[in-house]
């Protein structure tokens, strides 16, 4: 049974469906939308681009505090289990209903499969850091991106057996999609925008911003927002809005930062029109953790702005620079990167577009394994 609930959900699943039915001897997927995500910008659009089927189950749990999403997640999933009995539960990433449904899972007794372990900003301010460290603590089988987060996962006495480095699955669904990205010129044009803002000489740079942290609060959202004004007259700004953030810059009237001539507000995006921004920018400044991976595959300089990553190997091999929301360090790396002293970066190790392969080859032996342990009370840690 394989869980999906927000968005960085689905560009992770769609290569694990793939493997999974190609996988010989078949490995039979059950997909459960939990709903965390629903609008048709954040859920259904993705799903179209992604070729991903439609769920078989929808739990359609929809917005709420914390506690009161993830408490309806576990509430709607328990009887999803109870009817269809699983052999394994497999979770991806780090939100909510990762750790709602692996919770409901090791409950009674089902193995729980988690995909990306291991990641740590040992900040435990993040809900997402939460929600990573106790998925992995009763996780049975860890699947890991990089090798540092075998390292983290020993710290918290997470078993090594219990881990297996594969790579990273979203990069398998960048390069199976990246020839059909939509052009950034397109994307502009079909949202009524002039693509001729993206001919700058400097090129241009993309935007999102979504955590809580950068947009909850009105000074740093204010801040931050006043930085990318000052960055969008050195090079125009694409800036694909998540809703909360939208909510957020309505609530606290900072409509004004946004309304400048060479900034481009966008709705959230499709998958191939992300790309599309991704791949011609000529540098992107997030907060979001799938675009620090997704710039370091494609060598596009990041900006990443907070004060921490999960994603080392990000920074240490690829093109990315934590920068935190500090204005000075911001406007500092983006002259460097429009002065050509950018960091290069390399492709890490195992990002190479066949993660999931390796998922579904480990994973079809390793249940085997369990099945072949009928018996015994635990599972096969
Ligand atoms: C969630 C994940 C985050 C991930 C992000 C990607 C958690 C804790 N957070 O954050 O790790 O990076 O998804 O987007 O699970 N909303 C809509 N339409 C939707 C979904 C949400 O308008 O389809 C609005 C609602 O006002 C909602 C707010 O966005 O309250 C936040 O949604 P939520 O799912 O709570 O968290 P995200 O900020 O999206």
């Amino acid at each position: 049974m394989c869980v999906v609930g927000a968005r960085p959900n689905f560009m992770k699943i769609a290569p694990i469906l793939r493997a999974l039915a190609t996988h010989s001897p078949r490995l039979p997927a059950f997909l459960v939308h939990t709903g965390q995500h629903y609008d048709q910008e954040m859920s259904e659009q993705l799903f179209a681009d992604l070729s991903l089927p439609k769920p078989d189950v929808n739990l359609e749990v929809g917005s709420a505090s914390h506690a009161i999403q993830t408490a309806e997640v576990m509430r709607r999933f328990e009887p999803i289990l109870d009817t269809h009995q699983p052999s394994s539960v497999l979770v991806v990433g780090d939100v909510n209903s990762t750790l709602a449904c692996a919770l409901v899972a090791a409950k009674k007794g089902i193995p729980v499969i988690h995909v990306e372990a291991g990641l740590r900003s040992f900040d435990r301010r993040m809900p997402e850091e939460i929600n990573r460290v106790l998925t992995d603590q009763i996780a049975d089988r860890l699947y890991i991106t990089e090798r540092s987060a075998a390292l983290n996962l020993e710290r918290e006495g997470v078993g090594a057996q219990r881990v297996v480095f594969v790579g990273n699955v979203m990069i398998d669904s960048l390069l199976f999609h990246r020839p059909s990205a939509r052009r950034a010129s397109a994307t502009l044009s079909h949202h009524g925008f002039d693509p001729n803002v993206l001919l700058d000489p400097n090129g241009y740079g993309l935007v999102t911003l979504h955590r809580p942290s950068n947009v909850d609060t009105a000074p740093v959202l204010r801040e931050l927002l006043s930085v990318l004004r000052e960055v969008s007259t050195r090079l125009p700004l694409v800036f694909a809005l998540h809703p909360r953030t939208r909510a957020n810059i309505e609530r606290f009237g900072l409509s004004d930062f946004i309304d400048a001539r060479r900034i481009v507000i966008l709705p959230p995006q499709g998958y191939l029109e992300m790309l599309g921004l991704l791949a011609d920018a000529a540098v992107v400044l997030t907060d979001s953790g799938g675009l620090q991976e997704e710039t370091t595959a494609l060598g596009v300089p990041c900006l990443t702005l907070r004060d921490s990553t999960e994603r080392p190997i990000t920074v240490e091999q690829g093109t990315n620079a934590v920068v935190g929301t500090d204005r000075s360090a911001i406007l500092a790396c983006v002259t460097d990167i429009l002065a050509g002293r950018g960091k290069r970066g390399r492709v890490p190790e195992l990002w190479d577009g066949h993660a999931a392969q390796r998922i579904a080859a480990d994973l079809g032996q390793w249940l085997q394994t369990a099945a072949a342990d009928v018996g015994e009370s635990c599972p096969p840690h």
